[in-house]
């Protein structure tokens, strides 16, 4: 067998060895953290995905050893090969979180602005794009867009104005389903997702458009509305399914499943399943298998893309440690002459309840009853 050929490549000052033929933003990936650019559109998983949004733009200072010279625009990095010697740079390129900030602007042109709202906030790639590369105001003066609704069957929720046409979902009806029956239809301003004659998306494995798509224009019609993901303790679980891996993740609140996905990596894409396959699930198990009964529990997730969901969550056992005292080191190691205890004038919080020791999320019982902390 012939042997691998490696090429050296150096993104933000980090050099390793990729094999040829490697794009930038998977070698970025296997670096991992911030000096992997943002990604809309590309997905690992989704043949023929990526170079639509630009949000992965990066500069190339060195294009390799043997031509050393310096790509003269910013390049997509998710459609971009790397060469040997190649310099990349992505947080450290002035360029590039210029440019960057612009093609957030340009998505969220069109945009609304209803994330209190929308079943994705909290999980929503936009959103954490915004929050990290986005500007706080806005030049854009017209109207936004807005579309016809268009009903895609009982399982599957379009809201297309929040749509950034990254054609992930058309890719995965395409790869995934034997008979795709939505797409990108029109161009330019007048481009959207639909069906071409009123269809349902119905087929066993068409689910996972949800779980791809970026932003939440499209969303699980048996989740819509009920909870906030924030609020949910997500659970790895599996059964024994004759159609997909059965291997998902229970949003649950208490023992009630209120959503099942597939399982996400820290990039927000499908986990692999332990023999390297791509973990898709079926519309059975994401739709109709809501019972804890249905599952086997094998214990909490942990999300490690950042999110809100990671924060104040239950992974580990109950009673998680504490967090230790900070003011004197923030004081250089002072005590403040005074402290005031916020349990000793006000009867809201209860001092001998630690938010982080519940097992589950907290509600009016834990207070009142404080016998019930579950
Ligand atoms: S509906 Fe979602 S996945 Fe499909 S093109 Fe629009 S943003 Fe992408
Ligand atoms: S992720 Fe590269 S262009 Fe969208």
């Amino acid at each position: 067998m012939s042997e691998q050929t490696l090429f050296k490549v150096t993104v933000d000052g980090i050099t390793i060895e990729v094999p040829a033929g490697t794009t930038i933003l998977q070698a970025a990936r296997q670096i991992g953290g911030e000096v992997a650019p943002p990604a809309m559109c590309y997905y690992s998983k989704l043949k023929g995905s990526g170079g639509k949004c630009r949000t992965c733009l990066v500069e190339v200072s060195k294009g390799s050893e043997k031509d050393p010279r310096p790509m003269p625009k910013l390049v997509a990095s998710c459609r971009t090969t790397v060469m040997d010697g190649m310099e990349v740079k992505n947080i450290t390129s002035e360029k590039v979180v210029d440019a960057r900030a612009g093609v957030v602007e340009f998505l969220l042109l069109n945009h609304p602005l209803d994330c209190p709202i929308c079943d994705q906030a909290g999980e929503c790639h936009l959103q954490d794009l915004s929050f990290e590369h986005g500007k706080s105001k806005t030049r854009f003066e017209f109207q936004k867009r807005t579309f016809k609704k268009h009903d895609l069957g009982d399982n599957i929720q379009l809201h297309m104005t929040r749509c950034i046409l990254c054609y992930r979902c058309v890719f995965t009806a395409d790869q995934l389903t034997n008979k795709r029956v939505h797409g990108i239809l029109d161009r330019g301003d007048h481009a959207e997702i639909a069906t071409h004659i009123e269809k349902s998306l119905d087929n066993e494995f068409i689910g996972n458009v949800i779980d791809v798509c970026p932003v939440g224009a499209l969303t699980d019609k048996t989740f819509r509305f009920k909870n906030r993901v924030w609020f949910l303790k997500p659970m790895d679980a599996h059964r024994d399914c004759p159609t997909c891996s059965g291997r998902v993740t229970l949003w649950n609140r208490g023992d009630e499943v209120y959503r099942v996905t597939a399982r996400k990596d820290e990039w927000g894409e499908i986990e692999d399943t332990p023999d390297g396959k791509p973990g898709w699930i079926c519309n059975t198990c994401r739709f109709d298998k809501k019972e804890a009964s249905d599952w086997v529990i094998e214990g909490p997730r942990a999300i490690s893309r950042a999110s809100v969901i990671s924060q104040g969550h239950y992974e580990g056992k109950v009673g998680t440690t504490i967090p230790t005292e900070t003011f004197k080191a923030v004081n250089g190691g002072r005590t403040p002459h005074l402290l005031m205890d916020i349990h000793d004038e006000s009867e809201v919080n209860q001092p001998n309840i630690h938010l982080g020791q519940i097992n589950g999320p907290s509600h009016g019982n834990t207070f009142n009853n404080k016998t019930e902390n579950a």
